[in-house]
């Protein structure tokens, strides 16, 4: 994957002299001191990171870790004291104030907790409101607002003004306007938490509904833990300006980096942050990909499945798609009634789980199906199978670490 953001020895320093604050932080003194001290305030030390392209990265941390601060640094709306950042390759220090400007516009999309929306304009006007500034004709921006609007289920609202909607609504327009000039990063700001906790879980699953239609890079600022868990495919732990722990959910969960991020997991339910393709499973199950001749497709699957002692197998396509499933006993009336392509012996009633599905979901479809699972993304390619024994096999796993986490903490 390639590289979108890259961090290297970030500092910020908020005050009059921030290189004497620098000297003392590389003394050993703490944040607390510095400000004790000298009055200035330490923002964001040392931070190192990157962040791939198509993934959302969470900062996650208490109020006042420094996630707004290091947020801000990624698009030098906060100048910083002392390191470097490479969008794309590019070192954005050393970019002149008006290129700066200009990739903003066009390609930094910020979305604050505030929904910042124009009273005066209309929720198209709102949303193509980017553009506009970017310097797009009438017809193409509002086109492609209404696109974006769409994406967001407010399509049938677009002549009506702001005030006449919701906040969950007004969060939307808010997306909106940033999805609407495409850019290649977003920036977002505890854009969520001003919601009420139904309306922001709902906008969790449109930004991954959005994630999975096209993935973009996001940058996106949580002190919920709730929330880091359930949208971020990698998050960073922010304590007191340091960065103490990067990884998936899953590492963190496993390997927390000591008592701070701990206590973030304390009473915390593990299941709810799985999903179904963190535990899909590529080597239990047999998949096929059809060949020109069917007749030898169906002895190989049922030499194979006879040879592993399973009953059923996938069948994909050339771009690894999900087509269905045959049994034994279906590939054994392929071959007696000379069937042509193995696309009639499917089995019926095939339950494809999407890739997104919380565990706490796959547990509830799982017991009424003994049969493996296929995993499929939003295209439905196969993503490998789970199974009632995988399934358990997990649940032990997380019992178990869950309970040396507790009494680790004791
Ligand atoms: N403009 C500013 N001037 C001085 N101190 C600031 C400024 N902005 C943030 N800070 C301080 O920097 C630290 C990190 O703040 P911030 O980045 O807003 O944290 P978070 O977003 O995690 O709540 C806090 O101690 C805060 O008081
Ligand atoms: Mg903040």
């Amino acid at each position: 994957m390639p590289e979108k953001v890259i961090v290297k020895h970030l500092y910020k320093v908020y005050g009059s002299h921030p290189e004497r604050a620098l000297a003392m932080l590389r003394a050993g003194q703490s944040k607390d001191q510095i400000l004790a001290q000298t009055g200035m305030v330490v923002g964001v030390t040392d931070a190192n990171f990157v962040v791939n392209e198509g993934e959302i990265f969470v900062l996650m941390g208490l109020s006042g870790s420094g996630k707004s601060t290091l947020i801000r640094l990624l698009n030098r709306l906060v100048e910083p004291s002392h390191g470097q950042v490479f969008l794309s390759g590019q070192d954005i220090a050393a970019l002149p104030k008006k290129a700066l400007i200009e990739l903003r516009r066009k390609d930094l999309a910020m979305v604050f907790q505030s929904f910042a929306l124009l009273p005066h304009l209309s929720v198209l006007q709102n949303t193509a409101f980017g553009l506009e500034v970017a310097g797009v004709d009438r017809k193409t921006r509002e086109r492609r607002a209404m696109e974006v609007l769409d994406q967001v289920g407010l399509r049938s609202f677009a002549q009506q003004m702001p005030a006449a909607l919701s906040g969950g609504m007004q969060q939307r327009v808010g997306l909106a306007r940033a999805l609407a000039v495409n850019p290649s990063l977003m920036l977002m700001d505890e854009a969520f938490s001003a919601l009420d906790p139904l309306k922001r879980t709902e906008m969790q699953g449109l930004l991954l509904q959005l994630q999975q239609e096209q993935q973009r890079t996001i940058v996106f600022v949580s002190h919920d833990l709730d929330e880091a868990f359930r949208i971020g495919d990698r998050i960073a732990i922010m304590e007191g300006g340091r960065i103490v722990q990067v990884g998936t959910p899953d590492e963190i969960l496993r390997n927390p980096s000591d008592a701070y991020v701990r206590a973030f997991f304390k009473g915390v339910d593990v299941k709810k942050y799985l999903l179904a393709k963190d535990v899909a499973r590529t080597d239990d199950t047999l998949v096929i990909m059809p060949s020109a001749d069917a007749r030898t497709d169906m002895a190989q699957a049922l030499e194979r499945l006879r040879h592993t002692g399973r009953q059923h197998a996938f069948v994909v396509d050339g771009d690894g798609r999900l087509r269905g499933a045959v049994s034994v006993d279906t590939l054994l009336r392929g071959l007696d009634s000379g069937a042509t392509s193995l696309d009639a012996l499917y089995l019926d009633g095939l339950h494809a789980v999407p890739a997104t599905l919380s565990l706490r979901s796959l547990m509830g479809r799982i017991v009424q199906h003994t049969q493996p699972l296929p995993v499929v993304d939003a295209q439905q390619r196969y993503l490998g199978a789970v199974t009632q024994t995988v399934l358990l096999q997990k649940m032990v796993e997380m019992d178990a670490d869950k309970d040396a986490r507790e009494a680790a903490d004791e």
